[in-house]
């Protein structure tokens, strides 16, 4: 049996080309041996849930660095963030805004919170992304569920698409709805980065990033910022002691603090230099692909060029195909597949051999490709399946597996989704449609990973006997 530690110290000294999180690229940052400082709450060394000391000042520098009022480290992600942000600003069995492209740690706190949800529907645009959240939807919700307490979307999503924050904020505090912003893939929109601006600088009340997808800093590390304005400032507090582990590792804040040093002192000039770089390899790709396409979605409030789209629509093959060969023949591995798509992160740590690996992959195997029709309709999408009662209810109540074709009509009792990017295609409550299904079993058919379904594809589904 191959030990998980030999096989990742093999992965490591492979050549395999990393544009996935981490952002350190298995590269940027020095560390001694991490057993050698991993200590727990000893003298002098404060302690994260009562932070007074050298905690305190790293969150206090952190702040400093990324224009937050309050900061405090996360070592069990975005995700422990998202929860407790959530929990601070509705009641149990209240309700929440959302946008229906959340992450599936926005669901999970609905669950627990038996929250109502009120969902906010980005466009698809026509280059086959989800589109910004714009002020007209979250003023048209706020008006339609005057119960709702509090709103949160995900800006920059995972395709990189960024929401006009600062007016949905002035929308939403007009009406006294807390705006909570998933940044999570938005850490390196630090000032002068060169990235578009930050939630924090845009009055969020509570805005959550993963220093560890786009930032040189260990998996599992985050940031959670709240604006000094924020009325429940305490609760955020309370909640963090709850949803985090008490036994919180020095390795990863010692990651988060060396991210936001490494910043300081030389981050500036690191991004001007990965910001030229990748402008270049986005022109050579716009000019030199002829079948496959760069995706840039132009109607949009903003976009993070950080995350190369590669759209494989117009070829004869999918986005799986594409990662296949791109694995198997050139060693470059990328973040995320969709059914016509394949999404590459790039980060300050990428190198010039990267690059150059990189375009000269694409550029040989676009040589190879057809032009070819779409295989797929214009909606590829699940349509906005309907919610039959709250996610709570139904995750309570009786079960039963149905192969997918005699599930339409059902209520999911699952989530249903594709990791990355982790966003619920079914939740629990929902009504399966015929397009529901269609989609699923088009995902399943050009090789996706569809979670949430048994090992014999079928789907949970609420299940209501009824006794004559
Ligand atoms: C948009 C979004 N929000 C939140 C999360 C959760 O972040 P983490 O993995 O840091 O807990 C993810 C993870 O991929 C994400 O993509």
């Amino acid at each position: 049996m191959t030990k998980l530690y030999d096989a990742l110290i093999e992965y490591g000294k492979s050549d395999y080309v990393p544009f996935h999180m981490p952002g350190h690229k298995r590269a940027l940052m020095e560390f001694e041996n991490p057993y050698s400082f991993d200590i727990t709450e000893i003298d002098g060394f404060d302690n994260l849930h009562h932070a007074e000391g050298i905690i305190k000042e790293a969150e206090k520098h952190a702040a400093l660095v990324c224009q937050s009022d309050e900061t405090h480290f996360l070592v069990n992600g975005s995700s422990c963030g998202i929860l407790s942000a959530i929990f601070s600003a509705t009641k149990q069995g209240g309700e929440l805004i959302m946008a229906r492209n959340c992450h599936k740690t926005v669901y999970h706190a609905a669950e627990l919170r038996e929250l109502k949800t009120h969902y906010l529907y980005p466009e698809m645009l026509p280059e086959g992304i989800l589109g910004s959240i714009t002020v007209e939807m979250v003023e048209a919700s706020i008006e339609k569920h005057p119960e709702a307490s509090a709103l949160i979307l995900t800006s920059p999503t995972y395709d990189g698409v960024v929401s006009d924050v600062r007016e949905i904020v002035k929308a939403a505090h007009a009406k006294g709805v807390t705006v909570i912003i998933d940044e999570a893939h938005g850490a390196h929109f630090l000032k002068e980065s060169g990235f578009p601006k930050s939630a924090i600088r845009c009055g969020a009340d509570v805005v959550i990033q993963s220093t560890h997808k786009t930032l040189p800093a260990l998996t599992q590390t985050a940031l959670i910022h709240i604006n000094k304005d924020y009325k429940y400032k305490a609760k955020v507090r309370k909640y963090l002691t709850m949803f985090q582990t008490t036994s919180p590792s020095y390795v990863l804040m010692a990651s988060i603090d060396s991210a936001m040093h490494w910043y300081v002192e030389e981050g500036r000039e690191a991004y001007k230099k990965y910001l030229a770089r990748l402008g270049k390899l986005r022109a050579a790709f716009k000019t030199g692909l002829k079948n496959l396409q760069l995706l840039e979605p132009e109607n949009v409030f903003d976009y993070d060029i950080s995350k190369v789209l590669i759209s494989t629509k117009n070829s004869n093959i999918s986005g799986e195909e594409l990662h296949k060969q791109l694995v198997q023949k050139y060693h470059i591995q990328s973040e995320m597949v969709s059914a016509h798509y394949v999404l590459f992160m790039t980060s300050v740590a990428d190198t010039d051999e990267y690059y150059r690996r990189f375009l000269d992959a694409l550029l040989e195997i676009d040589e190879a490709l057809q032009k070819s029709p779409m295989k797929f309709a214009e909606d590829d999408e699940m349509g906005r399946p309907k919610a039959l009662m709250r996610i709570c209810e139904a995750v309570e109540k009786p079960k039963k597996s149905l192969p997918l074709l005699e599930s339409m009509g059902e209520t999911s009792a699952s989530y249903v989704y594709i990791y990355p990017p982790g966003i619920p295609l079914l939740t629990p409550g929902e009504k399966i449609s015929e397009r529901c299904v269609r989609q699923l079993q088009f995902y399943l058919e050009e090789g996706l990973e569809v979670y949430g379904l048994t090992k014999e594809r079928e789907i949970e589904i609420v299940w209501v006997e009824f006794f004559t």
